[in-house]
């Protein structure tokens, strides 16, 4: 007989330094999937007004510890959403109290509610000063919103163009390029030895945008930056694996509703949380450094942050294949689970 045990793998605790939570209906459905598997998470503030005061992220914090369910455990991270009116005392007081961890950047227009992000980059100068002095990331939507940019160009312009001019100016500043997509952005970040780092998302390591566009088109896997071509997802799959402290799990796990998705002007955003660490545990054992994977999702991550790793662990056991659910039911209606494609072999434990 031969021996049946199923391999397992023991890691740290992840946690998630790029997700999207909402609020009300959608966060009550969302939050248990990501506190199942995950200690902490950076929490995007692009909510319906934003979260741009000290006084709203402690607000939006307090309505996510409602939303959690008894018996669970989660630490969220919160970010201020960065206005051309944001106060640098207001930063610099949400830092110091421990009310937010980072700053998001969105250039106005770039992605889902992002009107009141930047258009004038020397409008927010003195906030990203306040910032480098003080040591607080600046979490950055690292895309152009010019119109006549190409769109699977816009994350490779807005490094030339905006990123690298804010870095000149202002070399501490420390800059987390999120959701990066390209070659190019894996390529900056190498050549940076200080203060930059970059989030990988779960979607972008697997699909490439054939999956999005060829035989079909696929609103579930549309999210921003959106997917290029092939060459630059084995880029992503190499910096993720490579155990380089700069690159670390943002799944960018961002929910719509099935209706808001599925219209002719859909939304940008894949729910991964369900499925990330099953799907993270395929591309590092396709690629044969499962031995990596704790360092992508759970340690490179607070080093950047100055934070310690956490204590608790998680085990993921082999005894796949497994059937998904397709979707989840929340208050505020279906949200479709993202499909990696292939099938899916680990499981988290319980
Ligand atoms: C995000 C969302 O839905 O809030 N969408 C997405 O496609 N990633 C916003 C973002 O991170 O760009
Ligand atoms: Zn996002």
């Amino acid at each position: 007989m031969h021996d049946a045990t199923p391999p397992r793998l023991t890691i740290r605790r992840p946690d998630d330094w790029h997700l999207h939570l909402r609020d009300g209906g959608m966060l009550k459905g969302v939050l248990p999937d990501t506190a199942r598997h995950f200690a902490r998470a950076i929490v995007m503030p692009n909510l319906v007004p934003p979260v741009v005061t000290a006084e709203q992220a402690n607000a939006y914090r307090d309505r996510i510890m409602a939303a959690l369910p008894e018996g669970m455990t989660f630490q969220p991270l919160m970010t201020l959403y960065l206005t051309e009116e944001t106060d640098p005392d207001d930063v610099a007081r949400a830092h110091a109290e421990g009310i937010a961890t980072a700053v998001k950047l969105y250039p106005a227009g770039a992605t889902t509610n992002s009107a009141s992000g930047v258009r004038d980059f020397a409008k927010v100068r003195p906030v990203l000063e306040q910032m480098a002095e003080i040591g607080m990331p600046l979490c950055v939507h690292g895309e152009v919103t010019d119109p006549s940019i190409d769109i699977f160009d816009r994350e490779a312009v807005f490094i030339d163009k905006i990123l690298k001019p804010i870095r000149k100016k202002t070399p501490d500043l420390r800059v987390v390029m999120e959701h990066v997509t390209t070659q190019n952005a894996v390529d900056y970040v190498r050549d940076t030895p200080k203060n930059l780092a970059a989030t990988i998302t779960t979607h972008h390591l697997i699909i490439n945008r054939n999956h999005i566009l060829a035989g079909g088109i696929r609103p579930h896997y549309y999210c921003l930056p959106v997917a290029k071509r092939e060459k630059h997802r084995v880029a992503l799959v190499q910096a993720a694996v490579s155990g380089d402290r700069r690159f670390f799990l943002g799944t960018d796990s961002a929910p719509h509703n099935d209706p808001a998705k599925l219209q002719p002007c859909g939304c940008a955003g894949i729910y991964t949380a369900p499925v990330t660490m099953a799907c993270l545990a395929e591309v590092f054992e396709t690629a044969d450094k499962l031995r990596q994977l704790e360092a992508f999702t759970s340690l490179n991550g607070p080093a950047f942050y100055g934070l310690p790793p956490n204590e608790e662990t998680i085990t993921l056991v082999k005894d796949g294949p497994f059937d998904r659910p397709d979707r989840i039911e929340t208050e505020d209606g279906p949200v479709t689970i993202f499909d990696p494609g292939f099938p899916m072999h680990w499981r988290v434990d319980a």
